[in-house]
């Protein structure tokens, strides 16, 4: 099938390509000239594991061109929009400026029977107001709501195998003529066995929103166990382990730590508060303002405890950063809690040094007033605290005994509790993590 992929970002850059492996003849779409430059040559404009090499293989096949001319989507039979929806600026809203010009920039390039396929997350509502703005132009055209629960580091996976598909289309029916078109993109995964669902415009959209606050919820839970193990002097992880072997509630997403961050759960949860008051059903979201000051909350903690670590001050005391970015394998900062902490620190007066495998050009640009290092053993030189805030492998990695010669003092504030504290400890280490003991 012929397919355009509007927006090549992480979402559109990774589908595009993973359309192309499953054989279809795609063009992909972006204003930005230098993504569509890398992206022609075959290189990610981003960090992703496997992305580079599926994009030099697809490429090969001819099956793969970038542009950023929209008119190229014209004679696709499928579009998707994966265009982004940041957090507007000073609201919790979402902004729909990208996923609106996205739609209607189409228009003139729809026939009939083309499938707008909606990928992006957006208020509950939007699928049928742009079904309408379609229809006055292009009768004959469909606009159908196709949520993408894609994470980062295992977005080509997710993407060529994803858990299931939600098609929402405008009557909720099987019979709607967008499914089939949809079935026909995707029959490689729906042959392999992963289920699809098919809905109405809104419980689509409402899938996306529920999915992520599920997550996030799931992650502040734990985090506020975390604190009430700090009081009581309990140990979280011990606790995580326990309550997940109930197979209701489940081991996965519940790792105490400095908290969630990155381009999805943070603007998400409150761009799904803000939709929520608009249709008059804020209560029933109240919660998620709980979820999200948690959170935030965590970041307080990790500075505070840094401070204990160092003595009872921050003032001029050299702490190393490992990690940058807001979870391993991803170079993306955006929201980043590690970025965020050390950045706190910095304006609390100590010398901070952020290290990250990958992340590092994104955190100089975005904080710029940090000091970055890219070899790990540099970087924790003198060091009078080391902080693990993003579980890269290396850091999981580091050896107490190694390292105790190239710091100042031996501490060591583990913020995503996954190194073997007793081991530390006995390398003559201050360890403490978050919610333990
Ligand atoms: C998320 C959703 O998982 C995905 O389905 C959706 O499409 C987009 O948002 P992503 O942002 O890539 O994906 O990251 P995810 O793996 O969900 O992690 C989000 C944040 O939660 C990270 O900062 C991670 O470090 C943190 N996290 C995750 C925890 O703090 N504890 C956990 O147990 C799990």
């Amino acid at each position: 099938m012929r397919i355009s992929v509007i927006g090549c970002g992480y979402l559109g850059a990774v589908h595009a390509a993973c359309m192309a492996k499953l054989g279809h003849e795609v063009v992909g779409v972006d204003v930005d000239e230098r993504k569509i430059e890398e992206l022609s040559a075959a290189r990610a404009p981003f960090y992703e594991p496997g992305l580079d090499k599926l994009l030099r293989e697809v490429q090969d096949t001819g099956r793969l061109t970038f542009t950023t001319d929209l008119a190229a989507a014209a004679g696709s039979a499928v579009h998707f929009i994966c265009v982004g929806t940041p957090q507007k600026t000073g609201e919790n809203a979402a902004d729909m400026t990208y996923v609106d010009g996205a739609a209607t920039g189409l228009l003139p390039y729809l026939f009939p029977n083309d499938v707008v396929v909606g990928k992006s997350t957006v208020p509950v509502g939007t699928a049928s107001r742009l079904a309408d703005i379609v229809r006055a132009k292009q009768p004959d055209a469909h606009v159908i709501w196709n949520p993408e629960f894609l994470r980062e580091g295992h977005a080509v996976s997710d993407t060529l195998q994803p858990d299931r598909f939600v098609y929402g289309v405008l009557d909720g029916s099987e019979d709607h003529p967008a499914v089939a078109v949809l079935d026909a993109v995707y029959s490689t995964p729906l042959a392999s066995g992963t289920p699809r669902l098919v809905t109405d415009h809104p419980t689509a959209e409402l899938v996306k929103a529920a999915a992520n606050s599920f997550l996030a919820t799931k992650i502040s839970f734990i985090n506020a166990m975390a604190e009430v193990c700090e009081a009581a002097g309990a140990d979280v992880t011990q606790l995580a382990d326990a309550i997940g072997m109930d197979d209701r509630i489940g081991r996965k997403f519940l790792n105490a730590g400095i908290g969630f961050g990155g381009g999805c759960l943070p603007k998400d949860i409150r761009a799904f508060m803000a939709r929520a008051g608009e249709l008059g059903a804020d209560q029933a979201l109240t919660f998620l303002r709980e979820v999200d000051a948690i959170n935030m909350r965590r970041r307080t903690r990790v500075v505070e405890l840094t401070r204990d670590l160092c003595g009872g001050t921050l003032l001029g005391k050299r702490v190393t950063v490992l990690g940058a970015a807001f979870k391993p394998e991803s170079d993306d900062v955006r929201d980043s809690p590690a970025l965020s902490i050390a950045a706190q620190l910095q304006l609390q007066g100590a010398v901070v040094t952020v290290t990250d495998p990958k992340a590092l050009p994104n955190a100089a640009r975005r904080f710029p007033e940090l000091h970055y290092e890219v070899e790990t053993s540099v970087a924790v030189m003198k060091a009078d605290a080391l902080l693990l805030l993003t579980e890269w492998q290396e850091y999981r990695d580091l050896d107490p005994y190694g390292l105790g010669s190239s710091v100042s003092s031996r501490r060591i504030l583990d913020g995503r509790n996954v190194l073997d504290a007793a081991k530390w400890r006995a390398a003559g280490w201050v360890y403490r993590g978050l919610g333990r003991p």
